[in-house]
């Protein structure tokens, strides 16, 4: 082909879990790859009932061109939800609808990366913001991180060896992929040395209504006195990922520069989907339909780390959630889980390696599991698959295996 294309496509990879939904949408394959909130929380007979009372309502204005910092009605229902769920002080100007929050990382790279800037980021850190932010040019610093977060002291060091840092990307609460929260103390460190090197923080909060146990701990965004943090979240896993509302909450002055960056990339999230969002949370308790999908990704958790304690072999380290969608695999060194992936795929049992996390390497050993979307019987079967193939991975057989394990 004699097209030239713009360099910045070579840096474009296909998501590893974008194609592994894709494999895994044919045939009887268990997938615990995509972090898909349970099919059965999907509201789909208030929804339709929605869209009837919306198309009444608003008639072509549900299906005409809206403002680029969307529906009012909708960013003032989100305003109402973060003064009451994270206690801040904001109003509706203060918040910008965008098209899931995979958008907010998009914009966030429009606004604040340069070719050669260096984002810092968790180990391991989200997959697509990787393949949001590597098209604006920017290299990633992974900072170490442990089960309390990102290991702040670490992060201090390295933003004092770079001189193009350009912003801190997180997720404090059931981070995807490891499912760790950050303690209090690590994100009052962070903010500090935020502070003190003059870098935005991009707080990514999907999972935070999700959590199954233990104390709420609060959000980046109301602990920043600095006016440094832009908070993003979604709709995504606690309504419907499929309607793509998400959003950013910012300091103005931060904000103004995000609206300005979608404007160009799409106008508006798209005016009948917003609708859809506000009507249902003026019709609908939120806070109760949430809690109907907390427990049954609960419920899912623990049916997963019963399954991987009964089937998998001790010496594999598997992570404990406290809400949210994922845990994380350790295969003892020097296993390789991209190889365990492939005996899995033949055996109709998915998930994704960890190297797709880590943007300079690692992780080889580790693996995303998403239990939120099996259902519980199907989680058992397909961890019994993934022992199965585990058996047969070179290396494997000085593992020891739980007596009542499936061979
Ligand atoms: C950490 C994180 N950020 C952003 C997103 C994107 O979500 P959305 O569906 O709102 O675009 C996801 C989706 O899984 C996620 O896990």
């Amino acid at each position: 082909m004699g097209l030239r294309f713009a360099n910045r496509v070579q840096s474009m990879k296909a998501s590893a879990v974008r194609e592994m939904l894709k494999l895994t949408a044919a045939g009887d394959v268990i997938s615990f790859a995509g972090g898909l909130p349970p099919n059965e929380c999907l509201p789909v007979d208030e929804t339709q009932a929605v869209v009837a009372r919306v198309l009444a309502e608003h008639g072509p204005r549900a299906l005409q061109y809206s403002t680029t910092e969307g529906c009012a009605s909708l960013r003032a229902a989100i305003a109402g939800r973060m003064r009451r769920r994270l206690g801040v002080e904001i109003t509706a100007e203060d918040v910008l609808v965008t098209t899931g929050s995979q958008q907010a990382l998009d914009l966030t790279g429009k606004v604040f990366l340069d070719e050669g800037d260096v984002v810092f980021c968790e180990s391991p850190t989200y997959l697509a913001a990787i393949s949001a932010f590597r098209p604006f040019g920017a290299g990633f610093a992974d900072v170490p991180s442990d089960e309390h977060g990102m290991v702040v002291t670490e992060l201090e060091r390295m933003l004092a060896a770079c001189e193009r840092r350009a912003l801190v990307y997180v997720v404090p609460d059931f981070q995807n992929p490891s499912g760790r929260t950050w303690s209090l103390e690590r994100r009052l460190e962070l903010l500090q040395v935020a502070e003190r090197y003059e870098v935005p923080v991009v707080e990514d909060a999907p999972y935070r209504e999700l959590r199954f146990e233990g104390e709420e701990l609060p959000a980046l965004f109301s602990l920043d006195r600095g006016g440094r943090v832009v908070f993003t979240s979604t709709f995504s896993k606690i309504l419907s990922p499929g309607l793509r509302v998400g959003w950013i909450a910012a300091p103005l002055p931060l904000l103004e520069k995000y609206v300005l960056a979608k404007q160009a990339a799409d106008l508006h999230t798209p005016t009948l989907t917003q609708l859809i969002v506000s009507a249902f949370v003026e019709a609908h308790d939120l806070d109760a339909h949430i809690a109907g999908i907390r427990r049954v990704c609960r419920e899912r958790r623990d049916a997963m780390l019963r399954a991987l304690a009964q089937h998998l072999p001790r010496q594999v380290g598997v992570t404990r959630p406290a809400g949210g969608l994922f845990l994380w695999l350790e295969l003892p060194q020097p296993l390789d889980a991209r190889e365990w992936l492939r005996l899995c795929l033949a055996r109709g049992v998915a998930f994704v390696a960890g190297d797709a996390f880590h943007p300079n390497g690692g992780g080889e050993h580790a693996a995303r599991i998403c239990f939120s979307g099996t259902p519980e019987p199907r989680i058992e079967e397909g961890v019994k698959r993934m022992a199965a193939a585990l058996r047969e991975l070179p290396g494997a057989g000085s593992l020891s295996w739980p007596t009542r394990a499936a061979a």
